[in-house]
């Protein structure tokens, strides 16, 4: 079989539709972007999240989390902790928060996410100016005090293998977007200087009209 990707190979093209992301935008009245917090397990990524949702929800902004643990009982519930294995579910998700970009949603996720290869895969697959790199840097010591889970004491028991910060690595963002110190501000403070990032980046506001029309404000009738 000669050079090409799978999706060639299979004879599948994309399919362009009739309603463009702009278009979406305009009715959602602000950007689709991604949110992407990267931390150790009992960092604060899920609690930021969903305060960050919480907020953005209030502003009337179209949201949706994923969250490693619920992702990890239906799309990602084949995979485990291995490097692939968390490479495939960071690729999965990356491919699914493309789609949520297009949707002209802010998706917004809470996956440890420790290797830097697989954050930057998914970076490169958001158009630049879409893709924000949250650290939620909080140190091992404190999160393994927090352990709302008990798995960081089993983890150091050995019961749990290939434990982020204890049995495998974590990967610190080298240039992330913004760090938040959730072992010093609260997760309301942490949640609102995302949204000032957002702001700040034009991702908040309506995109100018002038683009593609969407077909049902035109005057063709419509097509059955
Ligand atoms: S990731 O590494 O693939 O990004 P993900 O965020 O989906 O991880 O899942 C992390 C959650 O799975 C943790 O918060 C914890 O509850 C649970 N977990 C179970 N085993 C492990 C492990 N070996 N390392 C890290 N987290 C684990």
């Amino acid at each position: 079989m000669g050079e090409g990707t799978i999706a060639e190979k299979n004879n599948v093209t994309w399919f362009k539709g009739l309603v463009s992301r702009e278009d979406r935008e305009r009715l959602h009245r602000h950007r689709g972007a991604v949110v992407w917090f990267t931390g150790l397990s009992a960092s604060g990524k899920s609690t930021i999240a969903h305060r960050l949702e919480h907020v953005l929800h209030r502003m009337g902004c179209s949201t949706y989390v994923f969250d490693g643990d619920n992702v990890r009982h239906g799309l990602c519930a084949d995979l485990g902790f291995s490097g692939d294995d968390r490479s495939e579910n960071i690729r999965r998700i990356g491919e699914m928060v493309r789609l949520f970009v297009d949707a002209g949603i802010i998706a917004i996720t809470a996956f440890i996410s420790p290797f830097r290869s697989d954050r930057d895969r998914v970076r490169a697959l958001v158009e630049p100016g879409r893709f924000f790199e949250v650290f939620v840097d909080c140190p091992l010591e404190v999160c393994a005090a927090r352990d709302p889970k008990g798995i960081y004491v089993k983890a150091r028991e050995g019961k749990i293998r290939n434990f982020t910060g204890i049995s495998s690595p974590y990967e610190a963002p080298e240039a992330p977007e913004l760090v938040v110190r959730s072992d010093r501000q609260t997760s309301e403070e942490a949640a609102l200087s995302v949204v000032k990032l957002l702001e700040d980046a034009g991702i908040l506001s309506t995109p100018a009209a002038g683009g593609p029309e969407c077909p049902c404000s035109s005057s063709s009738p419509p097509v059955r």
